[in-house]
């Protein structure tokens, strides 16, 4: 996810791009720049890093003009270096575009290109259109993002500007956001309304498709055929913390809602009708046919994705696969030979534990492959591959879309690892790729429905002063993640335990009021799970249960009922972890807790 802003006016275009970039960082901030119109060509700026980097850069070798586009990165190809920051300019050096989104088919119109003797400076898929854009244009800036449109796959929002018509901007979308704001003889756009608050409350949400044209005249607006629109203009009354939030009390209940999106980005371009397809990551063959075993190294919510992983990896791959807590580790005097494939997963890409550990397997000759959202980070960087979550920036401190996000990797991981090994058959295959397609929108429908059940469940339990989650096989790891997110946001103690474990100890913390979070939905471990739930009942405990819809003896059984899609029990994780993210930020908020920056606690643990 980026930011993108851009201006026409009398202003000094820069002044109005980096306070409308400052206000969309969280979206994006692995590097910064802007391009400016001022009659001698496009001048571009880019700085590496925060966008405070690129104010030293304009301060130092500053640009003026009033016309021109800006954007902050969170890298989805082509590592956060300078080459690859935004904007990006055409062969000709008269075109400069910004983008935020991913170009699917990038690949093979690079092949294109550079068949027809195109240089290319940097490894990302926008400098594909700036290319595209610069031979279609022949003085009509807006025919020719028209004409390129068509050519495009993907998720974008652009915005182009060219030297010879050095008073316009041209913009479109298409599965990123884009908004306008009009002034008085000014113009704006961005990805989101906080960057436009300073200067206009005057709001067109563009439409998927829509192309708009600013001048300081004014805005035309057309549908992807180019039939003029006569588009609503709001009057926004956001405040800015308020829309940065994008009107969500915290940056966590965004990001809970914001996994439709990232499940959707993550799964973007890596499956293809019924296969799976991580060719991006390059496993050669027979690299894969040697591995003996795999090891899942991680930390927190991070190694709980891994522990579902593992269950993936063993039913698809039949490859032995173990999980380590990377400190443990780190201090397991482990044996490792090359046959070893390890997994480092890691949201930030910079938890130290999971490093050194990575350090330690690489030293010892495994392959290496991480699973993490921050492109260009410490881990991935030390890792032979890579398999973006493209989740966007996480700020919440409990991690949520970076979870869902990473369990969605491991299927892909799973499935493209078992195909390749001839373990995984065709129709295995296709139900998996289709149980992909379907959740962004069962965890849609989630996000929808589950609200009040949950809302009503935190209300009742918020004073209790333990919770108990439990769930077998690929739901084991479900009941540690859900017992995480209550612990580390509202502070309430919960243990999370495998249902058969029960009988083995736990059974005894039950009594009246003790409750109990079953993840029970349909799959192979059901029927154990109904038992775990009947033997608390039968002592006075108290049973939320989280299952599929329609279980009517789960109804019949629980005291509380959140239910969830049906789906195939390898995807059940990211479907069952939803409603106990939404449990734990509802019952922290009616604590008062401070979500976003729960006490003792830091979004990345970069020091051991
Ligand atoms: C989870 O909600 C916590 N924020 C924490 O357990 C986190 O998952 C862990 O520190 C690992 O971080 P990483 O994914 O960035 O490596």
């Amino acid at each position: 996810m980026c930011g993108i802003v851009g201006y026409v006016g009398s202003r000094e275009a820069t002044e109005v791009l980096i306070e409308g970039l400052k206000r969309l960082e969280y979206r994006g901030y692995d590097s910064a720049g802007v391009a400016v119109l001022n009659g001698s060509g496009v001048q571009v700026r880019k700085a590496v890093g925060r966008l405070s980097e690129l104010e030293k850069t304009l301060s130092s070798n500053g640009v003026h003009g009033g016309v021109g586009i800006g954007h902050t990165r969170w890298a989805t190809h082509g590592v956060p270096n300078e080459v690859n920051s935004h904007p990006h300019v055409s062969f000709d050096g008269k075109l400069s575009i910004i983008h935020n989104g991913i170009i699917e088919n990038y690949r093979e119109l690079k092949n294109e290109l550079l068949e027809q003797g195109v240089a290319f400076k940097s490894d990302t898929d926008t400098e594909v259109v700036a290319h595209l854009l610069a031979k279609a244009y022949d003085g009509d800036l807006l025919k020719a993002v028209q004409n390129v449109l068509k050519r495009l796959r993907g998720a974008y929002a652009i915005a182009v500007c060219h030297a010879d018509q050095p008073d316009r901007i041209v913009a479109t979308r298409m599965g990123s956001p884009l908004v306008i704001g009009l002034g008085e003889g000014e113009n704006f756009l961005a990805s989101d309304v906080p960057a436009l608050l300073k200067y206009t409350r005057k709001i067109i949400y563009l439409e998927e498709g829509w192309l708009a044209e600013l001048t300081t005249c004014g805005v035309r607006i057309f549908d992807a055929d180019m039939k003029p629109v006569e588009a609503a203009v709001s009057e926004t009354s956001l405040t800015l913390d308020a829309a940065e939030k994008e009107g969500y009390e915290h940056f966590m209940l965004k990001e809970i809602h914001e996994q439709p999106r990232a499940l959707a980005e993550t799964i973007r371009g890596r499956i293809e009708g019924e296969r799976v397809d991580i060719g991006e990551l390059q496993l050669d063959p027979e690299m894969l046919r040697g591995v003996n075993r795999i090891a899942v190294l991680a930390c927190g919510t991070s190694l709980y994705s891994g522990m579902v992983g593992k269950y993936l990896l063993e039913r698809f791959t039949r490859i032995p696969t173990e999980t380590w807590s990377a400190s443990e580790f780190r201090y397991a005097d482990p044996v490792i030979d090359p046959g070893m494939l390890v997994i480092a997963v890691s949201q930030s890409g910079e938890t130290a534990d999971t490093l050194e550990a990575l350090r330690i397997v690489k030293a010892g000759g495994a392959r290496t492959i991480a699973v993490c959202n921050v492109m260009g980070s410490s881990i991935p960087r030390h890792c032979d591959a890579t398999l973006y979550t493209r989740a966007g920036p996480e700020i919440g401190v409990a991690s949520t879309k970076a979870y869902t996000t990473q369990l969605a990797g491991f299927v892909l991981l799973a499935a493209g690892i078992g195909r390749t090994l001839g373990r995984v058959d065709s129709a295995e295959e296709a139900k998996l790729v289709q149980g992909l397609r379907d959740l962004p929108g069962q965890v849609k429908s989630l996000l929808d429905e589950d609200i009040v059940a949950v809302k009503r469940c935190a209300k009742r339990y918020k004073d209790v002063f333990n919770f108990m989650y439990i769930g077998r096989h690929f739901n084991y790891p479900t009941a540690l993640e859900g017992a995480l997110k209550l612990k580390e946001i509202s502070y309430i103690h919960a243990e999370g335990y495998a249902g058969g474990e029960m009988k083995h100890g736990p059974l005894a913390l039950v009594e009246g009021t003790f409750p109990t979070i079953a993840i029970a939905p349909e799959g192979k471990t059901r029927e154990k799970l109904i038992s775990n739930v009947q033997e608390i009942k039968a002592r006075k405990g108290v049973v939320v249960m989280v299952s599929t819809h329609g279980d009517e003896e789960a109804r019949e059984l629980a005291d509380y009922l959140i239910e969830i899609p049906a789906c195939q029990e390898e995807l059940s994780p990211i479907l069952a972890v939803v409603p106990l993210q939404l449990l734990a930020y509802y019952t922290a908020t009616q604590l008062g807790r401070d979500v976003d920056k729960p006490r003792n606690l830091a979004k990345s643990v970069t020091v051991e």
